[in-house]
């Protein structure tokens, strides 16, 4: 079949099978195009759970569909590509957050979401790159357990002024970008505003004019009144920056900051995965019942 058939095929059995599409904000555009909904890793769960449907197709990484099925146990959650991970999800194990949950006694544990189901099963409540400053600050204790990106970790202690105990973890796409990049891209615009994910590090959030997780860059694009921007993060979020802001320039910080892991979806498996309903997530309920609590705090909490 070719792109346009498979396209056709993909809307037909959506309606046939009573399914919707998600798709994370860096997913290869042809998949962001057919979605549903677009969004990001906090838009995208709370919606798992409102939607009417049967059948979620999720296309972004392994952890993100986890999180949906946890949120919505009732519907079945499918991932066109099973093998599509987060190496930072990845960088911690439950073992690893107990011994230091062992280290550190009665400290909460803040995990943000880019953690595996039984990661969060350890976890008092889960964040997101959208609301980690404003939920850390909303805690009453002072020290808190932070896992596992130690850039996001580092942005909430400055923001928060709190004691965080930070996992050493960090996302591979967002560590390559570096200050320099920042300044070569502010040579060839000068008049631009830079934003940046709270995945970059420090050196780079300090030069940006703005933090943002993806959601925010989305939302703020719309309203802001610079007409240049320089983008910190995955590639992929400026296909939906350039369709719905065509009278402002974005330019990526790194042209080079893709992740592989998101890039493994395509048409291809999004049609096999909703003709064949699989491969389905699957998470055993004593999980699911232990990390709900957590993904339920985030979800609830509102900035
Ligand atoms: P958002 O929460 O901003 O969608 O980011 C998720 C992610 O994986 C960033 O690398
Ligand atoms: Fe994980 Fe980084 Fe890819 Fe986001 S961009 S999914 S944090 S590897």
């Amino acid at each position: 079949m070719d792109q346009d058939q498979l396209r056709e095929e993909i809307v037909r059995l959506k309606q046939e099978k009573k399914a919707i599409i998600f798709a994370h904000n860096y997913q290869p555009a042809e998949i962001q195009d057919i979605a549903d909904i677009v969004g990001d890793s906090l838009e995208l769960s709370r919606l798992a759970a409102q939607v009417e449907a049967r059948l979620i197709v999720f296309a972004g990484v392994y952890f993100m569909a986890e999180t949906a099925k946890i949120l919505a146990p009732p519907k079945k959650v499918i991932v066109p590509e099973p093998q599509a991970g987060c190496p930072l999800a990845d960088n911690i194990s439950r073992s690893e957050l107990q011994a230091l949950k062992k280290k550190f006694p009665g400290r909460k544990v803040v995990s943000y979401v880019n953690t595996t189901a039984e990661v969060k099963a350890e976890t008092d409540v889960c964040c997101t790159s959208a609301n980690a400053v404003s939920l850390v600050s909303s805690l009453p204790d002072e020290e808190i357990i932070f896992v596992p990106d130690r850039n996001l970790a580092s942005f909430v202690r400055q923001k928060t002024g709190k004691q965080i105990i930070a996992w050493d973890g960090c996302c591979p796409v967002h560590e390559e970008i570096r200050a320099e990049h920042l300044l070569e891209a502010k040579e060839v615009c000068p008049e631009a505003e830079i934003w940046a994910h709270p995945e970059c590090r420090p050196e780079v959030l300090e030069k940006a004019d703005r933090v943002l997780s993806t959601g925010q860059m989305i939302k703020e694009a719309r309203i802001t009144k610079a007409t240049e921007i320089i983008i910190a993060t995955e590639t992929g979020l400026l296909h939906r920056l350039r369709q719905e802001n065509p009278d402002k320039k974005f330019y990526p910080a790194r042209a080079e900051a893709i992740c592989q892991e998101m890039k493994k979806n395509n048409l291809e498996k999004i049609y096999l995965a909703l003709l064949e309903e699989k491969p389905e997530v699957i998470i055993d309920e004593e999980t699911v019942a232990q990390a709900r609590s957590a993904i339920d705090r985030m979800v609830q909490f509102v900035s």
